[in-house]
């Protein structure tokens, strides 16, 4: 009996050998589908492909695609656990041809692969076409031998497939396997169809037609092939029985929870291990794609899922969490189709333990007061809809938990009168909010918020997406219409597009719909609504349209590198200063960052080095950066470094990077774990290099740290470099010696400008200009008056000295023309301290040279004056001082 992993391949090995290239399976969460919660086909990868919109170097391809269908259109999640069929997620088999080959070839193809490869018995085999495709039919009878009567024309759209609303369609047909006529069941188009007997194990759908969303359909140019073929059922055929849960890969599933819960895997509670194991494939997949659990959009549904498994685990009386327990056993079966179900392992067992270990706090509470309200109610009455909503408010039961639970007692939910709890609910919030004082025209966000829902942010993972324009904003109202020229604020129901927040600048990028784009170029969030502020460039732009949407990606690599290039500096930080370090505001723009922090000193060169040198080693170190939600209670156990006084809700993001000896976490080997819901490099060595221009105060206690990463830090050590390669030039040495012969310089000038000191006094010893340095009687005083030029103040009282001994007795007088200014200075010998004062001296000049004041001792004085034309004057009124 062949197993599931040999019948992926025995079926791409089939395709390849007919010249199909083996494409990989698309990640769940669809890239290129604005209207698809999760891809729930084989085809949603090559959708544009059928249409003519994208070409690929090959013309025919075969994938296995992991498919999810619970929320939104396809939701199976109600069912799975209790029919033979229902997965919550699947392997959709598939072969596609792009304009290559049509009707004629796709059915031999299949006939083939079903009778040959897989051996299935032909008579077992039935199949229906849509009921005007003659060709088909045709074509059947002659490749299979197929009788009339097995070969049914089906008039609805049963034989018609379409993707969705609008895209590549046409009609198909359907190859089913006759069970035997000992299950019920009656052929398809029959009143009995929905039993067990005859069931369908493949579409073939003949692409040739495109469904717009004015209802309108055409015929497509090329004629292609798309088909489908679910894995389980298949496996299950293949296996010998109807049960898609009858296959090796669910048994040994189902063997595993059955091991972790002490529970008989095939007994009465069965439907559990089963609801489980489907749910442990969903879930791990998604976290693999990294959906994470939230309260919105795709997180919220695989909260639903995860947390309806972890209620049948509590059903089987599970005492401790047991998803996380089987996912090794996942990885086992299913890893070497799908390596990233290994490579995100750890971070799925962790997500599903926290789920798990946080729901259990509620469960018991929630089951029981379920319980209570059971009691008080009519046999067969359904529950009234605010106690669901309180179970869903306040013990986080998702409504279809809720409903689950009350299946097995044959009972409903009054679903209006939830909607309405919750509605009332939404009122308060806003009632709340309004009054919170933010900008007028923010209702219309709250509108919208209501209307759309919170804008699912994509970027964590890709920069590049599709999103519907949900609505358009021009001053404080909505408009259908933007055109070209004009500021409009665009509302997406998803967007790649990283909303301002927690210091990470928002992003900018392009809008392109089919009738034109717009320049995006800034994003902010209100109310969970992603605000994309954006000019018109080509066109217009319509509200209720698909989009194609693309962040600037050099722009956002830099902000990326910067953020996580602040968590790195956050920690290299509480190493060097200590752990009083605590972020106090940061900015992660795409040109630098700015990392403000409570410490009161100015930082020492060597504590700056060494931050910088801490950073650089830990981009160097090339480790992954890591992300998990968790509780903030946790978070904070493993040392997480949260913001004070900030208020986290139920769970928070936890970024995780670097590896250390004596680190943080569970493993004790994490330099930086941070609460933070920003977008990071996927490894430290991205950042490229980290370079920290300085610190400096911020406001009391508070330091800032501004700095530079890749391309910018590379810049600014270049530019640098440049300038000491120039000083070095310009010093004609080698940049490693322009320290060692500028201070040869600065030696060298010091020494110049002693030397022309002393040469300047010599020359005004010997000369000067004006007065005579003759010394002449004044009121029988020995006196010498000068002004000179080129000599500075500071050497004036040198000048002096020098004077006043080779006088022996007498004073001096020096009025010295700085250029601009002018310098005074007197001096007396010491014998005729007493008759005459210096200071009077320099006084009586300096009044006469437009100056005021001068001081200093009886026999030596200065002062400062303006202008030197007076300086006869100056020298009159001195001689007036000593009797003259
Ligand atoms: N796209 C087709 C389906 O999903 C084959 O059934």
């Amino acid at each position: 009996m062949p197993t599931l992993n040999e019948i992926r391949s025995t079926f791409l090995n089939y395709y390849s050998k007919q010249g199909h290239e083996v494409v990989a399976s698309s990640p769940l969460v669809p890239r290129n589908d604005p209207t698809l919660m999760f891809v729930n086909s084989g085809m949603v990868q090559f959708k544009n492909l059928f249409t003519g919109l994208e070409t690929r170097d090959y013309s025919r391809a075969t994938s296995a695609q992991k498919c999810v269908r619970a929320g939104g259109k396809h939701n199976d999640l109600d069912n799975v656990g209790y029919t033979a069929r229902h997965h919550t997620f699947f392997e959709m088999l598939g072969n596609f041809s792009f304009g290559d080959y049509f009707k004629k070839e796709a059915i031999p193809f299949a006939w083939e692969l079903l009778t040959k490869e897989f051996d299935i018995p032909k008579d077992r085999l039935l199949v229906t076409v849509y009921h005007t495709d003659d060709e088909a039919a045709e074509i059947w009878k002659k490749v299979a031998g197929l009788s009339d009567d097995r070969i049914i024309r089906i008039p609805t759209n049963d034989n018609f497939w379409q993707m969705g609303p609008t895209g590549p369609c046409g009609p198909c047909t359907e190859i089913f396997f006759d069970h035997g006529d000992h299950i019920p069941g009656g052929p398809p188009g029959s009143p009995d169809e929905d039993g067990d007997r005859f069931i369908e194990i493949w579409n073939v759908v003949f692409m040739q037609n495109e469904q717009f969303e004015d209802g309108s359909m055409t015929e497509l140019d090329m004629q292609s092939i798309d088909t489908g073929m679910g894995l389980e059922r298949i496996g299950a055929l293949l296996q010998g029985s109807h049960d898609n849960y009858d296959t090796d890969l669910f048994k040994t599933l189902i063997e595993a929870s059955a091991n972790a819960t002490s529970v008989d895997p095939y007994g009465e509670q069965n439907v559990h291990h089963r609801v489980i194991a489907d749910h442990l494939r969903s879930t791990s997949f998604l976290i693999a794609d990294g959906v994470m659990p939230s309260n919105d959009g795709r997180g919220y549904v695989l909260r639903r899922i995860m947390r309806r498994a972890m209620r049948h685990a509590h059903l089987l009386g599970a005492k401790d969490p047991v998803m996380h327990q089987l996912v090794p056993t996942l990885v086992q079966l299913m890893g070497s189709a799908y390596p990233e179900l290994g490579q995100a392992q750890m971070l799925i067992e962790e997500t599903l333990k926290q789920e798990e270990t946080r729901f259990k706090q509620t469960l018991d509470r929630g089951l029981k007061l379920l319980d209570d309200e059971l009691d008080g109610l009519d046999e067969g009455a359904p529950l009234p809809g605010r106690a669901a909503f309180k179970l869903y408010d306040t013990y986080g039961f998702p409504l279809d938990l809720t409903q689950d639970a009350l299946r097995e007692k044959n009972r409903s939910v009054d679903t209006e009168g939830f909607d309405s709890a919750m509605a009332e609910q939404k009122a308060k919030a806003r009632a709340a909010w309004t009054g919170s004082g933010e900008a007028a025209d923010s209702t219309v966000w709250f509108d919208i918020a209501e209307e759309q829902g919170a804008t699912d942010f994509l970027g964590y993972d890709t920069i590049v997406a599709e999103g519907q324009v949900a609505a358009l904003v021009q001053n404080g109202n909505q408009v259908q219409t933007a055109a070209l020229g004009e500021e409009v604020q665009i509302v997406l129901n998803q967007s790649p597009f990283y909303a301002e927040s927690g210091g990470q600048v928002g992003d900018s990028g392009m809008i392109r719909s089919d009738t034109g784009t717009a320049r995006v170029t800034s994003t902010r969030k209100v109310a969970g609504v992603f605000i994309h502020f954006a000019n018109v460039t080509e066109g217009k732009i319509d509200a209720g349209t698909g989009a194609q949407l693309k962040v600037d990606s050099e722009r956002r690599a830099n902000i990326r590198a910067n953020h996580s290039a602040t968590h790195l500096l956050h920690e290299a930080l509480r190493e060097t200063l200590g752990t009083h370090v605590a972020q106090r505001g940061s900015l992660n723009a795409d040109d630098r960052l700015r990392f403000d922090f409570s410490h009161s000193k100015a930082m020492t060169t060597e504590q700056l080095s060494k931050v910088a040198a801490d950073v650089n080693a830990y981009i160097r170190q090339n480790t992954v950066v890591e992300t998990r939600i968790m509780t903030p209670d946790d978070a904070r156990e493993i040392g997480a470094q949260a913001l004070f006084g900030e208020k986290y809700g139920d769970e928070v993001r936890v970024v995780s990077m670097g590896h250390a000896n004596t680190g943080k976490g569970r493993d004790g080997m994490t330099y930086s774990i941070e609460l933070c819901g920003g977008t990071h490099v996927r490894q430290t060595g991205d950042i490229g290099t980290f370079v920290l221009l300085g610190d400096s105060a911020s406001s009391s206690g508070v330091r800032r740290i501004e700095a530079l990463t890749g391309a910018a830090a590379f810049a600014h050590l270049e530019r640098e470099a440049s300038q000491l390669g120039a000083v070095a030039g310009a010093l004609k040495a080698q940049p490693a010696d322009v320290l060692e012969r500028l201070k040869g310089l600065m030696d060298e000038r010091k020494s110049l400008q002693n030397e022309v000191a002393q040469l300047r006094r010599e020359l005004a010893m010997s000369g000067g200009s004006g007065p005579s340095a003759e010394a002449k009687q004044v009121g029988g005083v020995a006196f010498i008056a000068q002004v000179l030029n080129g000599v500075s103040g500071r050497d004036l009282p040198a000048l002096i000295d020098e004077h006043k001994e080779r006088l022996g007795s007498g004073a001096v007088l020096l009025i010295a023309d700085t250029g601009g200014k002018v310098a005074v200075a007197a001096g007396v010998t010491k014998d005729l301290i007493g008759t005459v004062s210096a200071v009077d001296l320099v006084k009586a000049a300096v009044v006469e040279l437009g100056g005021k004041g001068g001081g200093g001792r009886p026999d030596m004085a200065q002062g400062g004056a303006k202008d030197v034309t007076n300086s006869d004057a100056a020298i009159s009124a001195a001689e007036n001082v000593l009797g003259g």
